[in-house]
């Protein structure tokens, strides 16, 4: 009887109805390392991400600060271990002029800020004080180069000030300033969007641009050793990749920008708390391209750079949605739900599993805008479920990439499917493997089977992020609804390991 029952459901799965969830790989394949750069993050001067949410000013007495920054904000983020942040923008970048946001802060120009809600700002947050927050936080910086309305004199200025040792000008003007060493600033964006909000450029035109700025921010055979990152293209504009691959040379990139954001429609995005399930499957579909995207932005990167030397830069993705009722539109702040917790994992699955190209990346952005990792109310700051995706997953910076095969059920909605598992695996210095994986299906538990070979591993444990709804997410009122918990669903017998993960979960495992 028993082997009646073995044998007639062995049948139903050759007959895919009984689906199963398969992954294979081998830890002695693991070799390529997956860039701690792929967990950087975004600031810019956009609604309350700055202001207000990483700096409330040196005279605030109520939020705790140092030098102005908020102290909450420095230890969630160091936690974080967030590898890079990139400012001033964004849009911002090319309607911003460093040299406005240095010396006393009571003689600083005031600037509008015509992107982001026309507010005015009286530049109170400059260089100096992001970059020594950069310091605090223990990230490196990554500075985004006026190109749209800036001069190249007015960028190789900012190179100058912020990394020059010697005498010069712009080094002297540094140390009246307060500061006599120069900062770390190995990254640097010239221009952004520059098809977009940063110049409405073509990419012919742009790749010229391009060419003189790098050539002076550095010269030609980098001997500042700084990382020239090119603005890249929006979503699936292939056109944008090939034509900047043809004419820039190759020792003039460090990286080549991506932007992508999970959007429905633009011009109706839907709620960020409560969407339906139909705008759920939307906003995966979206988040799931990425794959496809970085395969063809990567493959006509092969063409002119078949060794791999230029970085895919993805330094914007995330989830876009409808702002808050009754927040400015201009500020672009939203909530963040187990749906962010989903792009989140699945997007960083994705960037490992391409890490040979994709070496960088930023989530758009880090407080109070977009898919935030921080929401701060006065003197209240909340972790949203994207904070905890990625803190879950930093165990994979640096280490190496173990690849891996999948073959896994669909997530069904209507008469459309998608991958149910998302997964990605590696090996750290210390032989700690770690896999993560994620259940973007909003309505089955999904159970994994993983073929493991090599190494020799005896022991499983790990995380999980999960909760009774989609739509759940922290707020003010309760702040700790969605946090990471001990994962008992796991159990591993000699070279298999079974995994059940419950309706859009995300699962982190560390095997030794
Ligand atoms: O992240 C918000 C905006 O989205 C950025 O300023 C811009 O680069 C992109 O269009």
């Amino acid at each position: 009887m028993k082997r009646f029952a073995l044998l007639f459901a062995n049948s139903l799965i050759a007959l895919g109805v009984l689906a199963q969830n398969n992954l294979s790989f081998n830890v002695d394949a693991a070799k390529t390392t997956i860039s701690r750069q792929i967990y950087g993050h975004f600031a810019e001067h956009l609604g309350h991400c700055i202001y207000g949410g990483f700096y409330v000013g040196e005279k605030n007495s109520t939020i705790p600060n140092t030098n102005g920054v908020r102290n909450d904000v420095i230890a969630a983020l160091k936690k974080l271990k967030i590898a890079n942040l990139r400012w001033p923008g964004g849009c911002f970048a090319d309607t911003y002029h460093w040299k406005d946001g240095i010396g006393p802060k009571d003689k600083r120009p005031t600037m509008v800020n015509a992107w982001w809600g026309g507010v005015t700002e009286d530049n109170s947050f400059g260089t100096h004080d992001f970059l020594n927050m950069c310091e605090l936080i223990g990230t490196e910086p990554y500075l985004a180069g006026n190109v749209g309305s800036g001069t190249v004199q007015e960028l190789i200025d900012w190179v100058q000030y912020v990394s020059f040792a010697g005498k010069s000008p712009m080094a002297d003007l540094r140390r009246q300033n307060g500061r006599e060493k120069p900062w770390r600033v190995s990254f640097w964006g010239v221009g952004n969007e520059a098809w977009g909000c940063g110049g409405n450029m073509k990419p012919e035109y742009y790749a010229d641009v391009y060419r003189k700025y790098a050539t002076f921010m550095t010269g030609w055979s980098n001997e500042t050793k700084i990382f020239r990152i090119a603005s890249g293209a929006n979503s699936k504009d292939y056109n944008w990749t090939e034509v900047l691959m043809k004419n820039i040379p190759l020792n003039m990139l460090g990286g080549l920008a991506l932007h992508h954001y999970s959007v429905i429609n633009w011009n109706k995005k839907g709620p960020a708390v409560d969407f339906t399930e139909e705008q759920y499957f939307e906003i995966m579909k979206q988040a799931l391209f990425m794959d496809s995207l970085v395969i063809k932005h990567s493959a006509i990167m092969d063409k002119y750079d078949p060794q791999k030397r230029v970085a895919l830069v993805v330094d914007e993705w995330g989830g876009w949605y409808d702002v808050e009722a009754g927040t400015n539109p201009g500020f672009l702040y939203q909530q963040n739900t187990m749906r962010d917790a989903m792009i989140a994992g699945a997007t960083l699955n994705i960037f490992h599993n391409h890490c040979d190209r994709v070496r960088m990346a930023n989530l758009a952005q880090t407080v109070n805008v977009l898919q935030a990792v921080i929401l701060t109310k006065e003197e209240k700051m909340i972790l949203t479920p994207t904070y905890h995706v990625m803190e879950m997953y930093n165990v994979h910076q640096d280490a190496k990439l173990i690849p891996l095969t999948i073959k896994c059920n669909n997530y069904t909605f209507g008469k459309e499917t998608l991958p149910a598992i998302s997964a990605s695996a590696s090996k750290d210095s210390n032989n700690l493997v770690h896999i993560s994986l994620v259940n973007i299906d909003a309505k089955n538990t999904q159970d994994v089977t993983i073929n493991l070979e090599g190494g020799n591993l005896k022991t499983v444990g790990g995380r999980i992020l999960s909760s009774g709804k989609l739509q759940d997410h922290n707020s003010f009122e309760e702040p700790e609804k969605i946090k990471p918990a001990p994962f008992q669903g796991a159990t591993l017998k000699g070279k298999t390991l079974s995994v059940k993960m419950p309706p859009f979960s995300v699962v982190v495992l560390e095997l030794k």
